[in-house]
């Protein structure tokens, strides 16, 4: 995996944006997974800008988002589709047709993943997959205890999730308990993957994840296992790691080690 260590968000978001602009540019028609949380916001802010500054031009591009919340209708402030709509869509030039973000409410699950599935297939695979990762290590929903090889389908979220994302619903009951998310194995399928991660509470997930065992009790390790991942970190979310000076050597040499 590559590790690229940056001094703050702002510029692990403007990395990550380089990167992710620079795979529109050499495939108009890039099928991109996307990722909700706080995280991307910065990235986001980013491609926005290559879009209204640069002409970054999204007509062909086709998205998939991870997950969504169970129970959310789609104009729920909270639900995943505003939140795509709020902080990306609505100001680049993507196709409404060509973004697919899971629904949380369906009559049948198992049909309904299976037939995301099928349009991710239908596009050609993905071809870059942005994450987060979760305090827990989880990406996507893929809550601890996810299996390595699961696909698009329902999780019970922790404890420590609803927790962690109270902050956005008016009280802690209001979180959802339940998520659909693209399985571990369907992230693995994208052709390349940028994790991204910064702040203090990220860092043991992080560590844990990019240096320890591969184990489905910290789902982001499973990316140990693909091989073109690329970890965007601020010095916070890269602080608990063991090979810190290696990481900072093999930017110097400036290979792109993966
Ligand atoms: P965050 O969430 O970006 O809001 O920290 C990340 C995640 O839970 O995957």
């Amino acid at each position: 995996m590559k590790v690229v260590i940056e001094d703050s968000y702002r510029a692990l978001s403007r990395a990550a944006g380089v990167a992710v602009a620079r795979n529109v540019r050499d495939k108009p028609d890039l099928v991109l997974g996307l990722a909700t949380g706080s995280t991307p916001l910065g990235l986001y802010r980013e491609l926005i800008r290559c879009h209204r500054e640069e002409g970054l031009d999204f007509r062909h591009v086709t998205t998939f988002n991870l997950d969504e919340y169970v129970g959310l209708p789609v104009e729920h402030p909270q639900s995943y589709h505003a939140f795509m709509r709020e902080h990306l869509f609505r100001h680049i030039n993507v196709s409404p047709e060509k973004t697919y973000v899971p629904s949380g409410m369906c009559e049948d699950y198992v049909s309904y993943c299976r037939w995301y599935e099928d349009q991710i297939q239908a596009a050609g695979g993905i071809d870059l997959q942005i994450l987060g990762i979760g305090r827990d290590g989880h990406i996507g929903f893929n809550e601890p205890g996810s299996s390595l090889g699961s696909r698009t389908r329902l999780k019970t979220l922790t404890a420590q999730t609803r927790k962690d994302n109270a902050r956005f619903f008016e009280s802690p009951e209001e979180v959802p308990r339940f998520a659909v998310t693209m399985g571990v194995a369907t992230i693995l399928d994208a052709r390349q993957v940028l994790l991204l991660a910064n702040g203090k509470k990220k860092a043991k997930a992080v560590a844990r994840s990019l240096e320890g065992p591969v184990s489905s009790m910290w789902t982001a390790s499973a990316l140990q296992m693909h091989a073109d991942t690329t970890a965007f970190l601020d010095h916070d979310a890269a602080r608990k790691l063991a090979h810190l000076e290696y990481y900072d050597w093999v930017q110097q040499q400036s290979q792109g080690d993966n």
